[in-house]
C-alpha cells in the first residue's frame, strides 16, 4: 500500500507543503521566510508563525495543483508535530488537522527529525535499515542508529550548539550574514581547508559533538590576525572553519558506522546540504564499501516531502494520530508524544 498523503512542515521558518505517494514525491513546494528573518540575524518565532498563516493556504493549492491531485483522492493528511517553535508548529498542525477532519481522512503527526531520517527514501528506493544516520540542522545534531524504521537509538549528540547553529554563529563572526551554513559553504570556494587548524572538540567521546568552543577560537584567531595585519583570505578562513565542523561530523558518524557495522550510512538536516560534508561522506563510505544515502540538498533542508514519506510509512503500518494529540515543541526522536 502506497498511501497518497498531503503533508505540512512548519516547525521553523519554511512553510512547506508536499504531496507524496508512498516514497514518490508528486509535489514539494516551499515558501521560504529567509528574507523576513535575515534583518534580525535569526528566526523570530512570532514573525515565523504569522508568515506561516499568510502563506499556507496558497501553498496548499500550489502543492495539490502541481501534483494534479484533488483532495478527494487523498488517503491521509500529515504535519510536523515537533520539535520546533510552538507557534510555528501550531499553524501547520492545526491546518492539517482541520483539512483531515473536514474530509474525514486520517491525520498523522510526525517527528521532524524522523522526517529528516526518512528523507533518503524519497530518492533512494532500494535500501533498508540497519543504518547509521547523521541528523544535523539548526536546532539538532545527533547520530542515530536505525535498527528498523521506528526503532531508533541515539548514539551521540551535541553537548552544546547544534552544527547548523555553529555555522550560523561563525558566519556572523565572519560578517557573512544569515543563514550562515550556505554563506560559509559559498565563501569557502577556492579556500584551503588546512590553512588554519581550529580545534576539534571531544576527541575521547566517539559519538558526541561540541561546537561552542570553536566560536571563541575563531574570534580569537581573527582578532589576533587582524591586529598583526596577517588576516588570511576569507576563503581560507571559511574553508578552515567549515573543515573543523565537517571533520568531527564525519569522524564521529563513521565511528558509529565502524562500531555498529551498519551497511548503510545516510543523513538529513540542513547541514547535510554542505558540499564539503557530502564530499567527505562519499569518500569515507566508498573506503568502507557502505551504501551512502544522502539525498539532494533540497531534501536535506526542511521540506514537507520528508514529512509525507514518514507519514505514508506510518499510515501503511496502521498508525493514526488521535485528534486530541497536540504539537510537542520538545519532541525527542524515538520517544512518544508527551
Ligand atoms: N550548505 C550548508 N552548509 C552548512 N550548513 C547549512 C547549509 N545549508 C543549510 N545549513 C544549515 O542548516 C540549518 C537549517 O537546517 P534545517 O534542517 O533546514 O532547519 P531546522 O534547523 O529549522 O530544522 C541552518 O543552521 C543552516 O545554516
Ligand atoms: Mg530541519
Amino acid at each position: 500500500m502506497n498511501p497518497l498523503i498531503l503533508a505540512f512542515e512548519t516547525s521553523c521558518d519554511e512553510t512547506a507543503v508536499a504531496v507524496v505517494r508512498g516514497a514518490e514525491t508528486l509535489s514539494n513546494v516551499l515558501g521560504s521566510q529567509v528574507e523576513l528573518h535575515a534583518r534580525f540575524g535569526g528566526v523570530v518565532p512570532e514573525v515565523a508563525a504569522r508568515a506561516h498563516v499568510e502563506s499556507i493556504r496558497s501553498l496548499t493549492h500550489q502543492a495539490l495543483n502541481e501534483a494534479g491531485i484533488h483532495p478527494a483522492d487523498l488517503d491521509g493528511v500529515a504535519a510536523t508535530a515537533g520539535p520546533g517553535l510552538v507557534g510555528a508548529l501550531l499553524v501547520g498542525h492545526s491546518f492539517a488537522k482541520a483539512t483531515a477532519w473536514a474530509r474525514q481522512l486520517p491525520f498523522v503527526g510526525i517527528d521532524h527529525m524522523e522526517g529528516h531520517l526518512m528523507a533518503p527514501r524519497l530518492q533512494f528506493g532500494d535500501f533498508e535499515p540497519p543504518m547509521v544516520s547523521l541528523l544535523a540542522s539548526g536546532g539538532h545534531s545527533q547520530i542515530v542508529h536505525v535498527d528498523e524504521w521506528g526503532e531508533y537509538q541515539t548514539l551521540g549528540s551535541t553537548i552544546d550548539d547544534a552544527a547548523g547553529e555553529a555555522f550560523d554563529k561563525l558566519a556572523r563572526v565572519m560578517g557573512l550574514g544569515f543563514p550562515g551554513g550556505p554563506a560559509i559553504d559559498r565563501a569557502s570556494d577556492g579556500g584551503d581547508p588546512a590553512a588554519i587548524v581550529f580545534p576539534r572538540a571531544l576527541p575521547d567521546r566517539p559519538f558526541d559533538f561540541s561546537f561552542s568552543g570553536l566560536k571563541t577560537s575563531v574570534v580569537t584567531f581573527i582578532e589576533k590576525a587582524q591586529a598583526a595585519g596577517e588576516l588570511p583570505s576569507l576563503a581560507d578562513v571559511a574553508a578552515s572553519v567549515q573543515e573543523a565542523i565537517v571533520d568531527v561530523l564525519v569522524a564521529k558518524t563513521f565511528n558509529a558506522v565502524d562500531e555498529t557495522k551498519a551497511p548503510v550510512v545516510g543523513g538529513g538536516g540542513g547541514v547535510l546540504a554542505n558540499r564539503r560534508l557530502r564530499h567527505r561522506f562519499a569518500e569515507e563510505a566508498d573506503k568502507r564499501g557502505v551504501t551512502l544515502v544522502i539525498p539532494d540538498p533540497i531534501l536535506c533542508t526542511d521540506n514537507a516531502a520528508m514529512i509525507g514519506v514518514a507519514a505514508a510509512h506510518w499510515l501503511a503500518a496502521g498508525r493514526i494520530t488521535d485528534w486530541t494529540e497536540n504539537v510537542d515543541p520538545g519532541l525527542v526522536l524515538g520517544q512518544p508524544l508527551t
